[in-house]
Formats: structure tokens, sequence, C-alpha cells
């Protein structure tokens, strides 16, 4: 199945033009409109439990930004998708290969690492940690992460169990994926949802918005006002 411009893709009921917002396709880029347009996001979750508390993510910058939203498989046992804003697309592995079937056909990964003037990783599982600080890419958000313009910011709002956060690979990996340029927002001490008390709760989605917004706006008037 080739998916040009004309083409539409059905995905649960809701009919789509899958690059209709894009600006690139076939990888290339299409006429831009020299009018001011809003920041791209990528959202991205994984599957820790505080993915939960996605939906909100999204809405806080779905009111100022162009959101896409990208979500690992385990993600999925988590998120409520009547949560998520209406205009905000929730991408999946399912979308990369139904989308993609012969040489010519766009690829998605590809497409929205294109599109996105900034990813955010909000909840970052220990598995997905590892995984890019192992270069793995063996689902769509990784390979998102693998094909990354890292000229681009990015940011990771890990959570997990508190034995998990301070097992030695994530020091480790946290320092890999640091190297590669991607910013860390720090888990926070809590009341873990398994009961334990310690540190790897994610940090809470107004503060990712918060530290996101107030980086892209000091970026911006650094730029003379220009957002990109
Ligand atoms: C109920 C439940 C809660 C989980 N919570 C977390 C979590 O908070 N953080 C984490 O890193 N992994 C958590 N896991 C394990 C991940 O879901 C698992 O490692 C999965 O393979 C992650 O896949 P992904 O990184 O592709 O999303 C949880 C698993 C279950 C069953």
């Amino acid at each position: 199945m080739r998916m040009g411009l004309e083409a539409t893709c059905k995905v649960e009921g809701h009919e789509f033009k899958p690059w209709e917002t894009m600006s690139y396709t076939n990888g290339r880029a299409m006429q831009e409109s020299s009018a001011p347009r809003k920041p791209r996001i990528l959202l991205a979750a994984s599957g820790s439990v505080a993915a939960i508390k996605f939906g909100n993510l999204c809405s806080c910058f779905a009111d100022w930004a162009d959101v896409k939203a990208v979500a690992t498989h385990a993600a999925l046992h988590f998120i409520d998708r009547t949560t998520l804003p209406k205009d905000v697309i929730l991408y999946t592995d399912e979308h990369e290969w139904s989308t993609w079937s012969k040489i010519g056909d766009t690829v998605l990964h590809i497409e929205l690492r294109q599109w996105a003037d900034i990813m955010v990783i909000a909840p970052l599982s220990a598995n997905t940690l590892g995984k890019i600080a192992g270069g793995l890419c063996d689902n769509l958000l990784t390979c998102i992460i693998r094909a990354w313009d890292y000229e681009k910011p990015i940011f990771v709002a890990p959570a997990m169990n508190t034995h998990m956060w301070t097992n030695p690979f994530t020091e480790r990996h946290l320092m890999t994926v640091d190297e590669l340029g991607v910013t860390l927002i720090p888990p926070v001490s809590k009341r873990l949802a398994c009961g334990d008390y310690g540190t790897g709760a994610m940090a809470e989605p107004s503060l990712i918005h918060s530290t996101v917004r107030l980086f892209m706006e000091s970026r911006q008037n650094a730029n003379g006002g220009k957002s990109q």
C-alpha cells in the first residue's frame, strides 16, 4: 500500500492523511510558508506506569504547540487514549508498518524525526533508556531516536522503581545519552506505584512542560524572536 499525499489512513476509526500536517514528504521538504508557525513537539511515552499521565502532558503542550505523540507497545497498557487532546495523533509500532509496503513508501520514523523541532520522552522506562544508550532500535520510538538529528533538542524524564533507578546500569546509560546531547529531567523521590519509597517517580507533567517551554522561549529570545 502506497501512502501518497492523497491517501488516507484509517486507524481505530479515525481517518486521516498521515502527512497532512507535516512539512516533509518522501524525504523532501515541501514549500514552507514564511508565516510563523507553532513549534512542533514530538512527545513519546515508554512503558513506565507514569505513562498514565501522558494525556495530561500532551494537553499541556497542545495548548501552544503542534503535538504528535508516540507510544511503545508497553506504554499502551497505561495510556488512556480518551485523555489525549482530540487533535493529537498517537503513533504506534502498528502505524510504522501499516504505512509502508514497498520501496518509495514513506517511512514513519523518518517522517517524524524530520517533522519535529524537539522531542520529549516522558516517561522514559529503564528498558528504553538502555536501548537508546546501546543504540538499539526495534520499535517506532527507538528508531526515531536512532535517526534523530542531535542538533535538535531532546528531553527525557525517566520513571522507574527505585531499585531500577539505583542500579549501576542507570548511571552508565544516562552518561551515554548525556554524551548524545539528551537533557535529563530527573525523577523525584516519593512513594512509588509499587509501594516502595525512593527516587524514581517521573517529574510532574507541569514541571516537564515548564522546563521544555522555558528552554524553547530562552532559545527563541537568543535567536532574536525567531521560533526556529
Ligand atoms: C505494571 C507494570 C508497571 C511497570 N512500571 C515500570 C516503570 O515505572 N518503569 C520502568 O522502567 N519499567 C516499568 N515496567 C516494566 C516495563 O513495562 C518493561 O520493561 C517494558 O518492557 C518496557 O518496554 P518499553 O521500554 O518498550 O516501553 C512495568 C511493568 C509493569 C507490568
